[in-house]
């Protein structure tokens, strides 16, 4: 029998009025693995995301964290249980320099809670973990720098960085190199491939770049009008008549576009 796993979604529904943006939804992640969640704009992705963490009250259905239903559940609740999620710059404080940001994640990922930042002078441990995240994605040289002030790509960075400080059993990815200038992508991917390399994470990557997806995921679901239409290895999702046909436009029988 497979093991339980870390994520699961059953039937999960939202509707907006009369708008079904996910559509009973029913797909379970495991450890170690990193599924790509594709499909067209508006096809419901950042909602799932949005519901899974709890974002979003889900009209019907269930979200399961390790076999237990964390439906009822706030989003702070799931993040305590492991869900991790970078949310688009919302958690970054935009008047402390970027080491303040990671430090103070990393504070309160140790139990310190969010505690004067003076006390950190006497945890070289927690010192030593904010400049090795800040190295991960490539911001030691900007560790002075106000948070708010940064180009946006280095917001993103920041963002992943603190992720990384909850160390979160899942890891949830929407768009993560959107904004970003081309020389700045390689580092997150990195980053993104290593936390999957581990064994131990369960990452979900929403991706509109199918490049980014083969060369990551283990397995790609597709998402088309709220409803779950694809689910497989990512050679096989890619090549389905669904996936070139809803997805990439492409003709049905998978003929080349002209
Ligand atoms: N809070 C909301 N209220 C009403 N409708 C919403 C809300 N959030 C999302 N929707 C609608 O739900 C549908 C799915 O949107 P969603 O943002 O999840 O798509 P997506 O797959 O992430 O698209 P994209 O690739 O453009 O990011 C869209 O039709 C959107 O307009
Ligand atoms: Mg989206």
């Amino acid at each position: 029998m497979p093991a339980t796993p870390t994520l699961e979604t059953r039937d999960l529904t939202i509707r907006f009025g009369g708008h079904v943006a996910v559509n009973a939804v029913s797909c379970a992640f495991q450890p170690g693995t990193l599924t790509a969640i594709v499909g067209p704009n508006g096809a419901g992705k950042t909602t799932y995301f949005n519901l899974i963490s709890g974002q979003l009250r889900a009209t019907s259905g269930q979200v399961l964290l390790r076999g237990q239903d964390v439906t009822g559940l706030t989003a702070s609740a799931r993040t305590k249980q492991g869900m991790g999620r970078a949310f688009q710059l919302t958690n970054l404080f935009p008047n402390l320099t970027v080491m303040e940001n990671v430090r103070l994640a990393v504070q309160s990922r140790a139990g310190a809670g969010l505690q004067l930042l003076q006390l950190w002078s006497h945890r070289h441990d927690l010192i030593e973990k904010a400049d090795s995240l800040l190295d991960a994605v490539r911001l030691l040289d900007k560790r002075n720098a106000t948070a708010g002030a940064l180009p946006h790509g280095d917001q993103r960075k920041l963002e992943v960085a603190l992720l990384l400080a909850l160390e979160p059993d899942i890891f949830m990815f929407d768009e993560p190199t959107a904004g970003m200038s081309v020389d700045e992508v390689p580092t997150i991917l990195d980053l993104i491939h290593s936390i999957k390399a581990r064994g131990d994470k369960t990452v979900l990557l929403v991706e509109h770049k199918m490049d980014v997806v083969r060369s990551l995921a283990d397995r790609i679901i597709v998402l088309h009008n709220g409803s779950l239409v694809a689910d497989g290895e990512p050679a096989a999702v890619i090549a389905s008549p669904v996936v070139q046909q809803a997805y990439l436009g492409l003709p049905a029988d998978g003929s080349a576009a002209a």
